[in-house]
């Protein structure tokens, strides 16, 4: 599929993208059975509606080549215009601690902080797959305190799986979540919660540092992960571990090549101001536009032009 085309999908009412490795090559017996809810539920069965993006419609797209997309989101409003306009899968990061709380890194965050978050995103979508970040402090004591965080994040918010920094070290607590039956997407290259471990915000596997990025991504796999995160890596290492891997590598600041591409929205929308990095294309100037409409609406009320008869009641 050409760049052109995955635009189109989401600037018209979407074509989705992962939606269409379901359509033909999808041999799988599950996916028979649609998406309608055996057991029933609170949720009346959607007729007609936009079917919800699954793991398997992940492990299709690396397949037959179809690029995934997804943005993080926060809440409800972003999270249904991202949904209606096609994006493949919403990450609630824990990069929430800088866009939305107000902190100067990721670690800081909690859980009990991002779970109403994701619960707000996750109720907001029909299509997208909602992925819930398991912030610092987490899950780092091992697979028991792993399974008991993602557990909470699954039965709080209606997240359809969790993320994880870490190849190799997390290995033991992905095999675990992954065993009782959540997804796990992986997270490896420059992991944020551990910015100071790695000196700083370095980009990661370039020279002797691609066999550890390897080595990493392949222990994700292996712990039983559906994708995995590369983030901050050079576009040829991300080449070679998206050559490696038969499950989807997704790019933030990996270049061309992986299988798909996630940005914080805040920054692809321009609503961040100040230095962003290299890897983000700005779509919109969202911080221009609304500074505009702030500045516009204190005139209007400096000169009494707001409210005018329209906006007032009888
Ligand atoms: O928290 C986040 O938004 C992330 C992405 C940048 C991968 O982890």
């Amino acid at each position: 599929m050409t760049r052109e085309a995955v635009c189109q999908t989401v600037a018209m009412p979407p074509e989705p993208n992962l939606g269409r490795a379901d359509a033909g090559a999808d041999s799988n017996a599950g996916a028979q059975i649609g998406e309608q809810n055996p057991y029933g539920g609170a949720t009346p069965p959607a007729t007609g509606g936009p079917k919800r993006v699954r793991t398997r419609h992940f492990q299709n797209a690396k397949r037959e080549g179809i690029k995934i997309t997804g943005l993080t989101s926060y809440d409800q409003l972003t999270a249904r215009i991202f949904d209606e306009a096609g994006i493949d899968f919403l990450l609630v990061g824990d990069s929430a601690g800088n866009t939305v709380l107000g902190y100067d890194t990721t670690l800081p965050v909690t859980v009990d902080e991002l779970i109403p978050l994701t619960r707000a995103v996750a109720g907001a979508v029909q299509r997208a797959f909602v992925v819930a970040d398991m912030p610092f402090g987490s899950y780092e004591n091992g697979p028991e305190e792993a399974l008991h965080t993602a557990i909470r994040f699954m039965k709080e918010t209606g997240a359809h799986a969790v993320k994880l920094e870490g190849g190799e070290r997390s290995r033991k607590q992905i095999t675990r979540i992954v065993q009782a039956g959540i997804p796990v997407m992986g997270h490896v290259g420059f992991t944020p919660q551990s910015e100071h471990g790695l000196g700083g915000h370095l980009i990661q596997g370039r020279g002797e540092g691609l066999e550890q990025l390897l080595a990493d991504a392949i222990a994700v796999q292996e712990a039983g992960a559906f994708a995995v995160v590369l983030e901050m890596v050079p576009a040829d290492a991300a080449r070679q571990v998206t050559e490696r891997l038969s499950i989807p590598t997704i790019s933030v600041g990996g270049g061309p090549h992986c299988d798909g591409q996630l940005l914080v929205w805040t920054d692809w929308a321009g609503l961040t101001t100040g230095r962003i990095p290299k890897f983000v294309k700005q779509y919109a100037n969202l911080a221009g536009i609304l500074g505009d409409a702030a500045r516009a609406w204190v005139a209007d009320v400096a000169a009494g032009s707001y409210p005018g008869p329209e906006h007032s009641y009888e």
